[in-house]
């Protein structure tokens, strides 16, 4: 990406958050099950720019963050988190009370084979009687994934079809129990739910950001017809918190 690309990823990026709970949510619903399991550590994988790491870290007693992107190591490092610059599956030897990926298994991953090293190697690094919690979503169900496919974008692209093969693998571990929780994003016009929806329809890439909003006129008859509420438009995001015990 060149740096003008870089920036505006940012500013989409940053727009998108200030309409969304998401981080709040997630953040809730960690620490409960945290604290519903007595953990004391948190090894925390792929934990992103700091928004939920750093309150999730400031919560243990012990955290350790694996990150690969170097701008995200500096911030969580500048906010003073013990931090892993590398890319999981690394060497690890402590063990941890929980062992999160909190949306960093990448959802293209589709077949056993694809998730076998990272949950394997996550497994190993969870301690005796702790917990590898996997926040992810399912797209097969969801919103998301349903208004893609009524303004045709390909479903296979859009729906996460490895989440079954995931709960098939770690039912091989342990006792897995789901939990689904719901974040919302909140735009006060349909203009400014379409740019913050453009950026999950893109991931920042401006070329699915301009094939996104070449559909608006089916995206805003969508929006307006069925997440109209008062003050504006609202639309939810499943995510699932996949627990296997050990
Ligand atoms: C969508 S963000 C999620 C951040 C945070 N966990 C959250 O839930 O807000 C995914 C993060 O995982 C990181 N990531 C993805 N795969 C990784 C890997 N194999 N090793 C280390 N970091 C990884 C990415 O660089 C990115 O920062």
């Amino acid at each position: 990406m060149s740096d003008t690309q870089q920036q505006a990823y940012r500013d989409d990026f940053e727009k998108f958050l200030s309409h969304t709970n998401e981080k709040e949510i997630l953040f809730g619903e960690i620490i409960k099950e945290a604290e519903k399991r007595n953990a004391q550590s948190l090894l925390d994988i792929g934990a992103g720019n700091g928004l939920l790491s750093i309150p999730l870290a400031t919560h243990m007693a012990r955290y350790l963050a694996v990150e690969q992107k170097d701008s995200f190591v500096d911030k969580l490092r500048a906010a003073g988190l013990d931090t892993l610059h590398d890319s999981f599956p690394t060497h690890i030897e402590e063990r941890f009370d929980i062992v999160l990926f909190s949306h960093s298994l990448s959802y293209g991953r589709k077949t056993r084979m694809d998730f076998e090293p990272f949950i394997r190697a996550a497994w190993d690094l969870v301690a005796p009687s702790g917990e590898l919690l996997i926040v992810t979503y399912k797209g097969q169900e969801d919103d998301w994934t349903h208004l893609m496919e009524r303004v045709g974008e390909n479903p296979i692209d859009s729906n996460r079809v490895g989440y079954n093969t995931l709960i098939m693998l770690l039912n091989t571990l342990g006792e897995v129990k789901v939990h689904k929780v719901k974040s919302i994003v909140k735009t006060g016009t349909l203009e400014e739910m379409l740019y913050a929806l453009s950026f999950v329809a893109s991931d920042g890439e401006p070329v699915k950001k301009e094939k996104f909003l070449e559909k608006r006129v089916r995206v805003e008859k969508i929006l307006n017809s069925e997440y109209q509420v008062a003050g504006g438009i609202e639309f939810p995001f499943w995510h699932y918190l996949i627990s296997t015990y050990k």
